[in-house]
């Protein structure tokens, strides 16, 4: 473990130095995450008891980017596993660096014809040749932030491999032995929701939906994550997005879509946003054809202050 590098809210035991939601809450907002209240506590609860969070919600709506935040304001690494149909238990944690084993056995054989079998093959499966996968990093590495972004798009199996390790912490190599992480690590694990994740693996975690923000909030992230956008420009882009949001779209827009449709509008040099600017720059909160033609209908609605 890289007791130098400890973060610095987590003590020597590995325990959370963050008092409170409140206090959570505050270190997320300094690396610009503005988290709700319901998301602090659920938050804070996660790094109190150790226990993973599992976010659901919309498309852009902060999950995977709190991940991040937590580690930033922990000050600890983050580790991150991105799920994807197919993805199985190895690409997860560890394998042989097979190139580099065929190698060593060439040289082995070259230099000493008569080495014992037994020892030329325990010298394959050294440390050496171990390639750490995110969660076998998480648990090596720990104190860190392990995030498993979109576990919806994984199968079964590895749902079944991931609950294991986060009911014990520990991973079996079977020619190295037992890795166990002193000190579990955060676990945040997202889910769009294309499937619902297992009872199983939700009786494990604490479980938060994050929502679209409210009006203030949203625009607060707005200009904090885009200081140089206009105060005006920040709420007029922002309340419209949010009007959006109430039609019915195939695609609602995220706080993903709110911060990319204002950093279009300034980067064309827009401080105001007028039905003309919106008609053209559309493109940059909406993704369906449908959605742009039923927005076009209502641009006057939608922007009205
Ligand atoms: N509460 C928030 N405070 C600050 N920034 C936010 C907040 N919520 C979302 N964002 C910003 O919105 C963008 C999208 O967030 P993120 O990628 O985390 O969403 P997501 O829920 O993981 O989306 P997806 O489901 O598409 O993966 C990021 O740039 C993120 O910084
Ligand atoms: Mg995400």
């Amino acid at each position: 473990m890289r007791v130098g590098n400890r973060g610095k809210w987590v003590n020597a035991e590995g325990v959370s130095a963050v008092g409170s939601a409140a206090e959570l809450a505050e270190c997320l907002r300094a690396t610009g995450y503005l988290a709700g209240e319901g998301l602090a506590t659920v938050g804070y609860l996660a790094l109190a008891l150790h226990r993973p969070l599992l976010l659901e919600g919309e498309p852009g709506t902060g999950k995977t980017s709190l991940a991040g935040a937590i580690a930033e304001a922990l000050d600890l690494d983050l580790i991150r596993l991105q799920c994807y149909e197919g993805i199985d238990a190895s690409q997860a944690l560890y394998d042989w660096d097979f190139p580099r084993q065929i190698l060593h056995l060439r040289t082995v054989e070259a230099t000493s014809s008569d080495a014992a079998v037994e020892e030329v093959e325990k010298s394959l499966f050294d440390e050496r040749f171990l390639l750490s996968r995110p969660v076998l990093r998480a648990l090596r590495e720990s104190p860190a932030v392990l995030l498993v972004d979109e576990i919806d798009r994984a199968d079964d199996e590895f749902e079944a491999f991931l609950l294991e390790v986060l009911s014990t912490y520990e991973v079996t190599i079977p020619e190295l032995g037992t890795i166990t992480a002193e000190v579990p690590p955060i676990v945040v694990l997202t889910s769009n929701r294309t499937r619902e994740v297992h009872d199983a693996l939700k009786r494990r975690c604490l479980y938060h939906w994050i929502d679209h923000p409210g009006l203030a909030r949203e625009i607060e992230i707005v200009r904090t994550r885009l200081p140089a956008v206009s105060a005006r420009l920040a709420e007029q882009v922002t309340r419209s997005v949010q009007r959006m949001r109430e039609l019915d779209l195939l695609k609602p827009p995220g706080v993903a879509e709110t911060l990319d449709w204002a950093r279009a509008l300034d980067a064309l040099g827009a401080d105001v946003l007028d039905v003309e600017t919106a008609a053209a720059t559309l493109g940059a909160v909406l993704k369906y054809r449908e959605d742009t033609d039923r927005v076009r209908e209502s641009l006057d609605r939608l922007l009205a202050s």
